[in-house]
């Protein structure tokens, strides 16, 4: 008897906390997503883009980023005026909120530094954001991570937008790019190049050499020693048989 109240008391609680916070959710539209939504097109191709993103699913809505008002009451937009839906507009992408449009240079940087502090300050101190900043060609955040859907970029082929020879970018943190990493990616191309003269593969054998460490060699000699062990065994049980015969 006691027990059972108490799966009861459980299941009680559970259906509670699954309840609120599904109502919570409810009553709280983001005021950003529902508009931008319904106004279809490019304005809603952001809103398209982030559900699902990382960023989406880590609860980054789209204020966290650009500022403004997301809790005004937005309501049907379809029975709104054009003045009204402009009403609305500047009151959620309002600059007292803080809201920025689209950022570039420092704001930019601002923008993202707030959650990707350590990012910011390494691609800031490195030589293609140090270019991005003096407006010198080098690439923003958002040319290697897309706006609001946020990936990790295919290289080299983002790299090529801008860069004609892209061998040994593969290597490399294009986020931290220093002096000593074209020193490194001269080697890289370098031994790369030796590589393709020499052909693949006698630089095959040295190459697997250097990666075992005592534990592959230890591991290999015992499965070895077992194979031997096996072999000899069934050798051993098939001539037994044979003499019994
Ligand atoms: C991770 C930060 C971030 C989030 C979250 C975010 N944005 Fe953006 N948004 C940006 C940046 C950065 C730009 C500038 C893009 C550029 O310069 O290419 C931008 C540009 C825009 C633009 C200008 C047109 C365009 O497509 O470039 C619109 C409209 C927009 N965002 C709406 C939204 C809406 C609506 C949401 C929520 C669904 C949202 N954004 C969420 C960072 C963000
Ligand atoms: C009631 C409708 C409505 C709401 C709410 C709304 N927007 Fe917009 N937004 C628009 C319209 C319309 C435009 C395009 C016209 C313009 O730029 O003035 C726009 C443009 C934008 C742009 C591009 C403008 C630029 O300066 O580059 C961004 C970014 C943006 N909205 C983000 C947001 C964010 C973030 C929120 C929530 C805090 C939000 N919007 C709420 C209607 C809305
Ligand atoms: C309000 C906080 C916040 C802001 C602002 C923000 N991010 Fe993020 N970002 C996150 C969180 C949370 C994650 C999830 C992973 C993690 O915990 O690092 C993430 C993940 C990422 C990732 C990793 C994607 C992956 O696939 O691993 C990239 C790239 C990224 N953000 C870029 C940006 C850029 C560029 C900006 C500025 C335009 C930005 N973020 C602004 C919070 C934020
Ligand atoms: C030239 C391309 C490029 C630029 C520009 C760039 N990134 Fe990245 N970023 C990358 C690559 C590639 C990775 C993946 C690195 C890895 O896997 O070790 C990455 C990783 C990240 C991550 C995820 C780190 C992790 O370990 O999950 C964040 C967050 C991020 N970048 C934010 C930014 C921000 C903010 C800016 C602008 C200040 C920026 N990036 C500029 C290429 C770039
Ligand atoms: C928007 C253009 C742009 C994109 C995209 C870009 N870069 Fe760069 N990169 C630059 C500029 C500009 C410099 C600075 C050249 C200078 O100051 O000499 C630079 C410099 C470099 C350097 C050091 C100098 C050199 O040319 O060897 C490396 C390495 C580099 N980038 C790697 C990358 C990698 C890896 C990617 C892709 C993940 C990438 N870049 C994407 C513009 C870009």
């Amino acid at each position: 008897m006691n027990e059972k109240k108490w799966i009861w008391a459980v299941c009680f609680t559970v259906f509670l906390v699954l309840n609120a916070s599904a109502s919570h959710a409810q009553k709280a539209p983001n005021a950003c997503v529902t508009c931008h939504e319904a106004l279809g097109g490019t304005l809603a191709k952001p809103v398209t883009e982030w559900k699902g993103s990382i960023h989406s699913l880590a609860g980054v809505t789209c204020e966290r980023c650009h500022g403004g008002n997301a809790k005004i009451a937005v309501g049907n937009l379809k029975k709104l005026s054009q003045a009204q839906i402009a009403a609305l507009q500047s009151a959620s992408m309002s600059k007292a909120d803080g809201f920025v449009g689209t950022p570039s240079g420092r704001k930019l940087f601002n923008m993202c530094e707030k959650c990707h502090s350590y990012e910011v300050g390494t691609f800031s101190a490195s030589i293609m954001g140090k270019a991005y900043l003096h407006d010198k060609g080098g690439p923003a955040c958002v040319v290697c991570h897309h706006a609001h859907r946020n990936t990790i970029p295919q290289i080299p082929k983002v790299c090529s937008k801008c860069h004609r020879d892209t061998v040994g970018f593969t290597h490399i943190d294009p986020m931290n790019v220093t002096v000593a990493t074209i020193k490194q990616l001269s080697n890289i191309r370098i031994k790369l190049a030796r590589e393709k003269t020499q052909g693949a593969r006698p630089s095959m054998a040295p190459r697997i050499n250097q990666k075992l460490g005592s534990y592959q060699v230890g591991l290999i000699a015992f499965g070895a020693v077992l194979f031997l062990f096996l072999f000899g065994f069934v050798i051993y049980v098939i001539f037994e048989k044979g003499d019994g015969k």
